[in-house]
């Protein structure tokens, strides 16, 4: 089947923050938004507890903004892109405001600013606590919807990017065979935590747009920088639910099932990851303790977290939570500049699966929604005028297959345990064997390639930086950003792969 779209839109796949921001400001040009689910339900937008980290108090500037972005991101931080995000923050937080997001204030009516890990001020701005990311992606879906130049089109997931004969990029084919062409594309299709087995992410999230870019020729970077949220609610739930970080910032505490306390609390989110793996490694266990810093006001103050708790018989507000660390965030991905254009001609990306430089080795909290926006916008600037439409002939791409259940549910257990908080070269060789054979079974499935580029430089950066922790290289060698190509890596992978 092939829908042929008018080639003078912009074609934006995903439907989380950064997808929706663009299409508001592509305004008044047509852009055509592909959601894989029905609006709102795979987005990890809408799921982020935290808010959006934002220069905006007395004593605070762009300046620290951009040193504690720096200092979090372990020497792989791009200076001028914390720069670009900090200074462009509080105009893109302003634009949300008009658009409705509610966010907190003070009795005298300034935003409420609260802090979080490795933050030298209190500067996330929140909604009700910790439904920052839902109360901004009801504000941006509603103001989507009524807008006439943004079509959305829900159920359609992209499987392969359309190119021509010299390598541009003209619209994607969906899942389901279908075509969009467009004069631009853009990827907003989010991170891959859902090639773990314990992740804040929605179980779509398994780097579908990164497979895609990586296959169609686009340089990759970082991909080995997966950030794992220290405290996910260790519940058994698939996906897991957070306990926000703000938490701490609150005064909550970490402690192991002596109730001895094992971390500084407000430690970047790498060293209490690692630090709470190693008491649950222990046999020890790791727990949030609430009771006294926020107790009663638990079900005003953090409605998501306590419901997360009461749901699995938990009342935060006199028992410890018990935590374990989740896959949340994706640190590397395709390349991008400072305007989201990526090695590819006709794509861009923005969010999540972008790699701009904003996060090197170890994102710091709550800039993740700031990077959404900051770039959707810079985008929006560069994409807002006419599109030239092109009726060159496509090559068609090969058939994507999709990975089985009981495949992905093997692809998970293997990232969790051998390519997670800790790694070392005797599992990452056992995985990328693995993800071999998986591959010679079900083919170059998304899941799979997306692993593999996180196995291939994760095995190539020899040292323990941010989220990259080796134990057989616990020490630090000068800072380098991992940049690759599947045609780097990836040949030799399928050629080894070939049953
Ligand atoms: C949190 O609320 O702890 C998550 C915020 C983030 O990942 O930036």
């Amino acid at each position: 089947m092939s829908l042929s779209r008018p080639g003078d839109a912009v074609l934006i796949v995903g439907a989380g923050l950064a997808g929706l921001f663009l299409a508001l400001k592509l305004a008044p040009r047509r852009a055509i938004v592909l959601s894989p689910t029905k609006l709102g339900l795979a987005s990890s937008s809408a799921w982020a507890q935290g808010g959006m980290a934002v220069a905006l108090a007395q004593g605070d500037s762009a300046d620290l903004h951009a040193r504690d972005t720096i200092e979090a991101g372990a020497g792989l931080v791009d200076p001028v892109v914390a720069r670009l995000l900090a200074s462009e923050g509080p105009s893109r937080v302003r634009d949300l405001i008009a658009l409705g997001v509610p966010f907190d204030r003070t009795p005298d009516g300034a935003l409420a600013q609260s802090l979080e890990a490795a933050h030298s001020r209190p500067r996330v701005v929140r909604v009700a606590g910790d439904l920052a990311g839902k109360a901004i992606m009801d504000a941006l879906t509603a103001a989507a919807r009524e807008h006439a130049h943004i079509e959305i089109v829900e159920g359609r997931r992209a499987e392969a990017l359309l190119q021509d004969a010299n390598g541009r990029v003209r619209g994607v084919r969906c899942e389901d065979g279908t075509e969009f062409r467009a004069a631009d594309v853009v990827l907003a299709t989010g991170g891959v935590g859902g090639l773990y087995a314990v992740t804040t992410n929605p179980p779509q999230a398994t780097g579908q747009g990164l497979a895609m870019a990586a296959r169609a020729g686009a340089l990759i970077a970082d991909p080995e920088f997966v950030q794992f949220h220290p405290t996910a609610i260790d519940v058994g739930r698939d996906p897991a639910p957070l306990a926000t970080e703000a938490l701490r910032g609150e005064g909550a505490h970490l402690v192991n099932g002596a109730g001895e306390a094992f971390v500084s609390d407000l430690a970047a989110r790498d060293v209490v990851a690692r630090a709470i793996h190693a008491e649950r490694a222990a046999g020890r266990g790791a727990f949030l303790d609430a009771r006294q810093a926020v107790g009663a006001r638990f079900p005003e103050h953090f409605p998501t977290v306590f419901n997360a708790c009461l749901a699995a018989g938990i009342d935060p507000r006199s028992e410890l939570i018990p935590v374990a660390p989740a896959a949340h965030y994706h640190m590397g991905g395709v390349v991008t500049d400072i305007w989201g254009r990526t090695t590819l001609d006709g794509l861009w990306a923005v969010g999540e699966c972008a790699s701009t430089g904003a996060h090197g080795a170890n994102r710091l909290a709550s800039n993740s929604l700031l990077e959404a926006v900051v770039f959707a916008a810079r985008i929006g600037e560069r994409l807002r005028g006419d599109g030239v439409a092109a009726d060159t002939p496509i090559v068609t791409p090969p058939p994507v297959p999709l990975l089985p259940d009981v495949a992905r549910t093997e692809l998970r257990a293997l990232m969790q345990n051998h390519v997670g908080v800790v790694r070392d070269a005797r599992g990452l060789y056992a995985t990328l064997e693995r993800v071999g054979a998986l591959c010679a079974a079900h083919g170059p499935c998304h899941p799979l390639t997306a692993a593999r580029l996180i196995l291939a430089a994760a095995l190539q950066r020899k040292e323990s930086r941010g989220a990259h922790f080796r134990s057989d290289y616990p020490h630090v060698s000068a800072p380098k950003r991992s940049f690759l190509t599947w045609q780097d890596i990836g040949t030799n992978m399928d050629a080894a792969a070939a049953p």
